[in-house]
């Protein structure tokens, strides 16, 4: 093989393993939380909450959309159901924050509108916590 073909063909193989590993790398950030529901409430053990990223998913065949669950410190646990007010497309974590893809809105981690056109923030839901659980309701 000739030298140029050679370094050609490594530079395509190492370019193709950085993109592989950066979709690998992105996708692993996103951590979907085993659950349990009793009494209406959804429940997420605090073992299973990793300590980064700061959020998990809940995924339930009974939601319009996965709930976002991120502490915001300590004990202080928000719960927003992944629906964007403004369409009702699914929005999607974004460093500490949500955005939905299909018109650009923005939320803060609290469900609160930074960007429309959507107006209205997302739905939150009451957290709870005891020593070794989350409840969401
Ligand atoms: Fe989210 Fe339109 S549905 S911005």
């Amino acid at each position: 093989m000739e030298r140029r073909k050679f370094i050609k063909k490594c530079g395509t193989v190492g370019l193709s393993c950085m993109i592989g590993q950066s979709i690998l790398t992105s996708c692993s950030s996103v951590v979907y939380a085993p659950h349990t529901v009793a009494n209406n409430q959804i429940i997420v053990r605090k073992l299973d909450f990793p300590f980064e990223p700061n959020y998990v998913l809940i995924k339930d065949e009974r939601l319009p959309a996965p709930i976002y669950l991120c502490r915001l410190s300590g004990e202080n646990y928000v719960a927003l159901l992944m629906e964007c007010t403004h369409k009702g497309c699914e929005v999607q974590p974004f460093a500490d924050q949500l955005h939905c893809p299909c018109h650009g809105s923005e939320f803060a981690n609290t469900g609160k509108v930074l960007e429309g056109p959507a107006e209205e923030d997302l739905k939150k839901f009451q957290v709870t916590t005891d020593a070794k659980n989350i409840f969401i309701s």
